[in-house]
């Protein structure tokens, strides 16, 4: 894959006033890799993308789009990405097939090059039986698509998704990933998506910064960064008829298992792969004349990775919306 980097940013700031809204951000992401940066609301996600996409200059530090300065070249940098911004901002009053041409237009593309490539990119998204209806009757879903098959119409090298799948229903999500990953292959591409759905990055990307308050706090592949913190997937089991001391012993043996305690007839065992671990367990159990009456399994999540670093849940602000709103004596009949 050479030495080209899709994205390379050196000590990135962005300052609005006295805020920093990024705080010094290096980055690489080589030519190919789906790059994922997971962050609350208020983390700098838009503020990067919007530096890297030539929307915003940057108040310090440099980044580059395929080996181009974003201030100095960013008229080339344009011409190579392709760019899904948060907010929907496809026209309600075109139809899906102008809504294409437009951009097609725009960047120069020829005419008969502009109808293969519309046609083919609307098919693949499921909309080329919409093509000819206004975007106003499209659902949110359908909306996504048209504008992810927007944001490639000029074939860029990097695609850059801002928050993808913010709003849609899950049904829509998951075609969005689905989407995302067949493009990846069809057409080589690089892509980088900003997310604060933990799922979202663990299922599509290779490799996930954390960033909170402007800073990436850690960097690498799910599996590695759930590694690299000293919690584990935890396992617990109701257990009836055996000596505990006797089975806490014994499990503590088994491959992958840091540790294991017992209390109030619940056997709780701390393991390297919970999933793995557990018919091991049952079966060593039952063979000790144990029987266990529940097994519950903890695997650890993206969401214990940024607790770990930060100190706190990525979702506090959903979780402060939700206490605020009943704080705030909502009427009762909404409660029922
Ligand atoms: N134009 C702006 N003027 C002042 N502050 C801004 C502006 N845009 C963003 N911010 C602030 O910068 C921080 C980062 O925002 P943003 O990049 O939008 O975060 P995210 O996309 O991760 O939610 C936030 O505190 C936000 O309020
Ligand atoms: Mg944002």
């Amino acid at each position: 894959m050479g030495n080209v980097k899709a994205i390379e940013t050196v000590d990135l700031v962005k300052r609005y006033g006295t805020l920093t809204a990024l705080g010094g951000v290096s980055l690489e992401v080589p030519e190919g890799e789906f790059f994922g940066l997971l962050g609350p609301n208020g983390a700098g996600k838009t503020t990067l993308i919007r530096i890297l996409t030539t929307l915003l200059n940057p108040t310090s530090g440099t980044a580059r789009v395929m080996g181009l300065d974003v201030v100095k070249e960013s008229s080339n940098v344009r011409g190579l990405i392709g760019v899904v911004p948060q907010a929907m901002t496809s026209d309600l009053d075109l139809t899906g097939y102008e809504t294409m041409d437009i951009y097609a237009r725009f960047y120069g593309m020829h005419r008969a090059e502009r109808r293969a490539r519309i046609d083919e990119l609307l098919d693949m998204v499921g909309l080329r039986d919409r093509a000819g209806d206004l975007v106003a009757t499209y659902s949110g879903g359908m909306r996504r698509r048209l504008e992810i098959a927007r944001g490639l119409v000029h074939k860029p090298s990097l695609l850059i998704l801002d928050e993808p799948t913010i709003g849609l229903d899950p049904q829509s999500r998951h075609v969005v990933w689905e989407l995302l990953e067949r493009f990846r292959k069809a057409d080589r591409l690089t892509i980088l998506l900003t997310t604060h759905y933990m799922e979202e990055a663990e299922s599509l990307c290779d490799r996930v910064a954390i960033i909170d308050y402007g800073k990436i706090v850690a960097l690498d592949t799910v599996p590695g960064l759930k590694k690299a913190i000293p919690q584990k997937d935890s396992i617990e089991l109701g257990v009836a008829g055996v000596d505990m001391d006797r089975a806490v012993e014994w499990v503590k043996k088994l491959p992958g298992v840091t540790s294991a305690s017992f209390a109030e007839s619940t056997l709780t065992v701390f393991s390297e792969h919970g999933a793995e671990a557990i018919p091991a367990l049952m079966e060593g159990l039952r063979g000790i004349g144990g029987r266990v009456t529940k097994v519950t399994l903890k695997e650890l999540s993206l969401e214990d990775v940024f607790i770990h670093y930060t100190g706190r849940p990525i979702r506090e602000e959903e979780a402060k919306k939700v206490s605020f709103l009943l704080g705030a004596g909502v009427p009762s009949k909404w409660g029922k």
